[in-house]
């Protein structure tokens, strides 16, 4: 007799937990996020246009993509290569790079940049010899050769390229401070 409550009970137990199963499986899969669209033209790039004055666009890394789907990447910016100068925002800042720097190697036995801006070969290529803080160490004191800590360039030095702000941008520099345009 007892035996047969048991079995009942365990029969019921079991079709319990495959009706369980089953609903799972049946509703779990529809509640699930519809596949991954295909990444293709069909997708949005969210032009950097979007970036308004007030960042309206923040998310510059998905582009306004939804979660589920891939961003299709833009294209790579293209390095400039045009000897035009770009303003400098502050007196201290370091000029951006005016030219392309592909295949210049920096190491530790050669600098080819020095080819170029070191203060004996300019005259020769034209180009603007570094400046004299590039000879100061860190106790202001004036070295033979360019300091150590001004050796590799490309730590603050970069190349200009035809990217577009990820971000709104509202610096103001200090010429348009003192001399704000007129607002009416
Ligand atoms: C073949 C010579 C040459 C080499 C090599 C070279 N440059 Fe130049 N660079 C120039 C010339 C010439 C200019 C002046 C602008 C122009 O004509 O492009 C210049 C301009 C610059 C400027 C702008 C300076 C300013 O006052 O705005 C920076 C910064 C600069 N170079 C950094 C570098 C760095 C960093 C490297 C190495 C990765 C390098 N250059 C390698 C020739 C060179
Ligand atoms: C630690 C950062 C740093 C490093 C490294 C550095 N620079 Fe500069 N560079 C600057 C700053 C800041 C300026 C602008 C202010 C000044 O002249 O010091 C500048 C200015 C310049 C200028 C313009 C000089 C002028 O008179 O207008 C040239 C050219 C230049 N750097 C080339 C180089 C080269 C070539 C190297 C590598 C040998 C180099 N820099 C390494 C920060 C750096």
């Amino acid at each position: 007799m007892r035996n047969r409550y048991l079995l009942i009970a365990s029969a019921l137990v079991v079709a319990l937990a495959a009706m369980a199963f089953g609903a799972g499986w049946l509703f779990g899969s529809a509640g699930r996020a519809p596949a991954p669209a295909p990444a293709g033209p069909g997708l949005p790039i969210v032009a950097a246009d979007d970036v308004g004055p007030t960042g309206m666009q923040l998310d510059a890394l998905r582009r306004g993509v939804p979660i589920g789907g891939e961003a299709v990447p833009p294209p790579l910016a293209r390095v400039e290569n045009t000897d035009l100068k770009r303003e400098r925002a502050y007196p201290m800042q370091p000029p951006t790079i005016p030219h392309t720097i592909d295949s210049y190697q920096v190491d530790k036995n050669s600098n080819r940049c020095l080819l170029c801006h070191a203060r004996a070969n300019a005259a020769t290529f034209q180009a603007p010899p570094v400046s004299v803080t590039h000879y100061m160490d860190r106790d202001d004191q004036f070295l033979a050769a360019v300091s150590p800590r001004r050796y590799f360039c490309n730590q603050c030095h970069v190349v200009q390229t035809d990217a577009r702000p990820l971000v709104a941008n509202t610096f103001e520099d200090i010429d348009r401070l003192l001399n704000p345009p007129a607002r009416n």
